[in-house]
């Protein structure tokens, strides 16, 4: 006969949490700490990998970093009823019995991995956990409000968890009870089911997490920073801000996960279960020291500016410094932009370079000075020298000191990697929008060569008016243009910038004549040398030289980008001085 099942009190009830798993119906749910549930044969079969169930335990400082701000924020708490619905070795339940803070009958897990479950939540005086889906088998409304306070670190990852497999009746189901996956717009219903099996868990998790939080509960959920940063998630954050307290996001440190396999930057949220009470505030901070995370300035919870960036590393005190310490008046970028574009973005087979990247003419090889394209490309790449042959820049194609061809891809004009909004004209201005190699290295060049270019569909092309090309390159090379291209582009998985971003950033109105003088000396002192540093590149390629192992071409490219690191020098103090 089935021990009875030890259910928590209120409105769970043990047939709610039942299910079948994996083909299997569970004799008991929960797994009560006397009673000791074996996994059954078939459960044993499962194919199951670390990767399928993001099984990425939560290190013990994080877990004390948690219940350390639980403390302060909320507590004492007395004896909370407390569950982890993603609970794996019970790295956050286990914590919280050995802290004090609750008692093993208040402390619930859901884990989906039976054999996980059974191996650790058998012992005696331990949490109570199930062997569950918490997504489906706790659909959010059969279970409401149970709990004082809810931890979790949940799978993440689009069509973790099970989702990617869930049969229909299932994903129905979850489609009804959740609200996030359906957010900016519901869509139909085939395409809703598709969405819903590729949508990242840990979305699904955090709702989940909010309704089995009573009203006036806490919630502590790591998740990935993504969720606070990219303007994918906007609509995630917007539903946050609108429908509970959020009381703290703590950025952790990359290396968080590193002992479990992962690299992931991650967020700790915490937030209380209510409405957003009027004058609410945030706490913004980064994990430097475990104990002692740096803690920066309150922010209003009503910021609108919280909806585009939630992630703390944004609103670290230093980006908001530097502007103010700016001596001129800041423009937006926008109000001197013609034009902003990317290259045309080509897919279909053959068209990718190779290296991950499916928007790139592929790389050419070199036979003298002439560019041949590999058979199997079927792209038609031409010799540069042939009458219109346009070349394409790409994010190798931008220097420190400017662009260089030698090696760009060479199409003809009516190739689909050509647009005319795409074709550079000299003095416009090529910024990398991605990469840590590129956009993260501040590479960000005047066009000036003679030569028909035009962007690649990696790099933007700006054109302005009232504002000289060769001072915004310098700009964004300096303290204050970096440090706004980096608040921007980080946090949000591979650096990069949007439109948007780019109109936004906020440019020192330089006095005209001395934007004209930064000019002159980039055009007295730093062209020449990378003029010959890409005569000499050229050079090597059509001697089949390496170009990396040569000496001279080196010292040239240092040169050059000893003097405009100079001339940029000079724009950092004309701007912020020395603060
Ligand atoms: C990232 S681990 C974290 C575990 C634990 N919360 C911690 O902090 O160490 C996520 C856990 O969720 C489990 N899991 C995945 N999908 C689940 C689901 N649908 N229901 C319940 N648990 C699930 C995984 O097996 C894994 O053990």
């Amino acid at each position: 006969m089935c021990p009875p099942a030890v259910v928590p009190h209120g409105p769970f009830r043990a047939d709610t949490w039942v299910r079948p798993y994996n083909g299997v119906r569970l004799r008991r749910t929960w797994l009560a700490s006397q009673h000791r549930l074996k996994p059954t044969p078939q459960q044993h079969r499962r194919p199951v990998t670390t990767e399928d169930y993001a099984q990425h335990f939560t290190p013990v400082e994080a877990v004390d970093l948690a219940y350390g701000l639980i403390d302060t924020l909320y507590g004492p708490l007395r004896s909370p009823r407390l569950i982890d619905p993603a609970c794996g070795e019970g790295a956050f339940l286990f914590r919280a019995l050995e802290r004090g803070l609750t008692s093993p009958q208040s402390t619930f897990g859901i884990e989906r991995d039976p054999e996980l479950a059974c191996r650790v939540f058998g012992r005696a005086n331990g949490p109570r956990a199930a062997a569950a889906d918490a997504l489906t088998g706790l659909a959010a409304p059969l279970a409401p409000g149970a709990f004082d306070l809810v931890v979790a670190n949940p799978p993440y990852g689009t069509g973790a968890a099970g989702l990617r497999g869930m049969g229909e009746r299932d994903a129905r189901r979850l489609m009804q009870t959740y609200a996030l996956w359906a957010l900016p717009r519901p869509s139909k219903a085939r395409i809703a089911m598709e969405r819903l099996r590729s949508y990242p868990a840990e979305v699904l998790f955090l709702e989940l997490c909010v309704s089995l939080a009573r009203p006036g509960g806490h919630v502590a959920v790591i998740l990935p920073e993504g969720i606070a940063a990219n303007a994918r998630y906007a609509a995630v954050r917007e539903w946050l801000l609108a429908h509970v307290q959020l009381d703290a996001v703590i950025g952790l440190p990359k290396s968080t996960f590193r002992r479990t396999g992962a690299a992931a930057k991650t967020v700790l949220l915490l937030l209380t279960r209510r409405p957003p009470p009027k004058g609410h505030r945030v706490r913004l901070g980064e994990v430097g020291e475990w104990d002692a995370p740096a803690m920066y300035p309150l922010r209003p919870q009503s910021d609108p500016r919280l909806l585009d960036r939630l992630d703390p590393a944004y609103w670290h005190p230093s980006f908001d410094a530097l502007l103010d310490a700016c001596r001129l008046p800041l423009v937006p970028l926008g109000d001197f932009i013609t034009d902003l574009t990317y290259g045309p973005i080509v897919t279909g087979r053959g068209q990718g370079t190779g290296d991950g990247d499916a928007n790139r003419p592929r790389a050419v090889s070199h036979v003298g000075a002439r560019f041949i394209a590999p058979d199997h490309v079927g792209a038609p790449f031409m010799a540069p020298e042939t009458r219109n042959a346009v070349a394409i820049v790409n994010q190798g194609q931008v220097g420190f000191c400017g662009v260089d061809l030698t090696e760009a891809p060479c199409v003809p004009p009516d190739s689909p990697w050509v647009s005319r909004r795409s074709m550079l004209r000299p003095g416009d201005v090529v910024l990398p929008r991605s990469g840590e190699g590129s956009l993260g290295k501040h590479r960000v060049a005047v066009f000036l060569a003679d030569q028909p270019a035009g962007v690649g569909s990696f790099v933007d092309l700006i054109r302005l008016q009232g504002l000289n090309p060769f001072y915004l390159a310098a700009f964004l090379k300096s303290r204050l243009g970096r440090s706004q291209v980096s608040r921007v582009a980080n946090g949000v998985g591979v650096p990069n910038i949007s439109f948007d971003e780019i109109r936004n950033l906020l440019v020192p109105q330089l006095p005209t004549e001395e934007q004209a003088a930064i000019e002159q000396r980039y055009r007295r002192t730093v062209l020449p040398l990378h003029t010959e540093a890409v005569r000499r590149h050229a050079a090597l390629r059509a001697r089949g030289t390496e170009p990396r192992s040569d000496g001279i071409l080196r010292d040239l490219r240092e040169t050059a980008e000893g003097q405009w690191t100079r001339a940029i020098a000079e724009v950092d103090a004309a701007v912020v001085g020395d603060p």
